[in-house]
Parts: C-alpha cells; sequence; structure tokens
C-alpha cells in the first residue's frame, strides 16, 4: 500500500482551549492541553496530507511541515478556519470556550470601594464544527468532530453527531475511572452513519493514527 495515501489531499485541524478575554489583563479559559489534536496534524501530515492547524494558546511546538495559525478567541478561531476553507477534510479537537463575555472592557476592570465584584453576563461562542459542517457548497467532504461525555457516551455521541451535522464524531469517556482526562491515553468510539466501533484503550498517538488510516481509507473509497 502507498505510504502517502493522503498526498494531494488538504486536512484541517482545530486544536487546544480558546481564550475569551475579560479586559487586557483577564481571560477565561479550559484546560485543553491541545495533545490530541497536534497528534492528529502530524499524523495526517505523515500520510501525506496538507495540513492546516488553527490551534488555541498551548505550550506544545508546532509540528513540523504544516501551515500553522496560532488563534487566541473562539471567533478568531473561526475565522481563520473560514479562511482555510475549501479543504477536504475538517477535524475539530479544540475546547472551544462556550462562552464570551457580552462586552469586553476596553480597560482593564477596576477593583470598586468597599466589597463590590463586578458582574460579568455572557453570550454564546460560535459553534465552528457545526459551522464547518454546514458550509453548503464549501462544505469539507469529510467532517470530524470529538464529544467529551462522562455518561450515555454512545447516545449522547449519536444525538451530537446529528445535531452539529457532521460525518463522524469520536467519543470520548472521560469520566474518573478511565483516567482519560489529562492523561495520555485515550478510550474512544467512533460513530459514523452505519454506527460504533469501540476501540481499545491507546495512547493520543496511536489513535492519530488510526484516525488517519480510516480517513484516507474513507477518501479512497470516495474517489
Ligand atoms: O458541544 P460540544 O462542545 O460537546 O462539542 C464538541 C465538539 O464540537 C468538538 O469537536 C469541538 O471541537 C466542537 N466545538 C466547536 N465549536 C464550539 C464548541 C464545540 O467546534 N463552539
Amino acid at each position: 500500500p502507498k505510504t502517502t495515501p493522503l498526498a494531494g489531499h488538504s486536512a484541517l485541524v482545530t486544536a487546544g482551549p480558546t481564550h475569551e478575554a475579560l479586559d487586557p489583563v483577564r481571560y477565561i479559559a479550559n484546560h485543553s492541553s491541545g495533545k490530541q489534536g497536534y497528534a492528529i496534524a502530524r499524523a495526517l501530515k505523515t500520510l501525506g496530507a496538507n495540513v492546516t492547524l488553527v490551534s488555541g494558546p498551548t505550550h506544545l511546538p508546532p509540528p513540523d511541515g504544516i501551515t500553522y495559525i496560532p488563534i487566541t478567541s473562539a471567533r478568531e478561531m473561526l475565522k481563520a478556519c473560514e479562511n482555510a476553507l475549501p479543504v477536504d477534510i475538517a477535524i475539530c479537537t479544540a475546547a472551544v470556550a462556550d462562552w464570551r463575555v457580552t462586552e469586553q472592557s476596553n480597560q482593564k476592570i477596576k477593583k470598586i470601594s468597599g466589597d463590590d465584584a463586578p458582574t460579568l453576563s455572557f453570550i454564546q461562542n460560535p459553534d465552528i464544527l457545526a459551522t464547518l459542517s454546514k458550509q453548503g457548497p464549501k462544505r469539507p467532504g469529510l467532517v470530524i468532530g470529538f464529544a467529551a461525555e462522562t455518561e450515555n457516551v454512545e447516545s449522547n455521541a449519536k444525538s451530537k453527531r446529528q445535531r452539529k451535522g457532521c460525518d463522524w464524531i469520536l467519543a470520548n469517556d472521560v469520566s474518573p475511572e478511565t483516567g482519560t482526562f489529562g492523561g495520555d491515553d485515550n478510550t474512544l468510539f467512533l460513530i459514523d452513519e452505519t454506527g460504533t466501533d469501540c476501540w481499545e484503550k491507546m495512547s493520543k498517538e496511536a489513535s492519530a493514527a488510526k484516525l488517519s488510516v480510516l480517513i484516507a481509507d474513507k477518501l479512497k473509497l470516495n474517489t
């Protein structure tokens, strides 16, 4: 078999957290490390794909030989993804902040007298996976999302797949007994239009490699 079955194909990967500014010095964020997304970007590159990695702030080195687009907020991530279109494959691994503050302050929010604390109000951020899945003629041929679940993993992920309009969902069992959260290993379920495939526990590198081979097989079937 060809060692670079994805040569000539383009892939967009989102990874990491997003940071949502409250004011020039403060932000809200989450604990996403970016490990899974970076591993997928490297694995797709290894199979010959032309990879664009749109990443929130992480401590990881940008992989060699790919187009790396660092962004900070969810809205920047969406804009960078839309600019990267058209692509053959889109994989959304980023832990995008669900909300941002309604109005970001231009100046550092000051402590006021006494015990008063500011009240923050939030609005919803764009859903990048759902937006990419509904791009009309520019929609990537294969759109893949992730779902971190702690219960009813399969049924929750199946309804997420429907709701977002993506082709595949990789569901991640992150309940505490699995040790997935913060760890290097993953127990994934791949959900497509035909059903669910339960993968054994493996490293994020190994699951990235397995996913990339499945993507290459799928594109071959479609050509
Ligand atoms: O709805 P939930 O956050 O559980 O969905 C997870 C999936 O959706 C992941 O693939 C994630 O990257 C993507 N997502 C996104 N933009 C958002 C929220 C989630 O792309 N605003």
